[in-house]
């Protein structure tokens, strides 16, 4: 018996698209980013936008280093932004720049060509 909620087969999760998933009347964004594969609830913490009509994008984000105000650029850790207000929320754990907005965030997995929810804490 699989450990988790078959939601679908690998190839049903386009590269970089954020796929809308109803699971026992939770709605959730699935999406992958090359061999990773994320799950995140479809509720922004700040005012509850839509998160399923936002899009995916490499972690760019800006970091003040003394003084200086520099780019810094992470491709393995993709992070999507909400289509209302364009805040960016971490794939691998829901964070966000502003602290006390955390996204919902699960744990997906691909076991034999098919992707497993699982609904446990990450
Ligand atoms: S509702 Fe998502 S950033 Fe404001």
């Amino acid at each position: 018996m699989k450990n988790g909620i078959d939601i679908g087969a690998w190839e049903d999760f386009p590269d970089k698209e954020i796929v809308r998933v109803e699971v026992g009347g939770t709605v959730l964004g699935v999406c992958r980013w090359g061999e990773l594969i994320y799950a995140f609830r479809n509720a922004c913490p700040h005012q509850g936008a839509p998160l399923c009509s936002g899009f995916m994008q490499q972690n760019v984000s800006a970091e003040m280093v003394a003084g200086d105000v520099s780019m810094l650029t992470r491709e393995e850790v993709p992070v999507v932004l909400c289509p209302w207000h364009r805040w960016e929320f971490n794939l691998e754990d829901g964070s966000a720049a502003w602290p006390g907005f955390k996204m919902r965030t699960y744990r997906a997995t691909r076991e034999s060509g098919r992707v497993l929810l699982h609904f446990g804490r990450k």
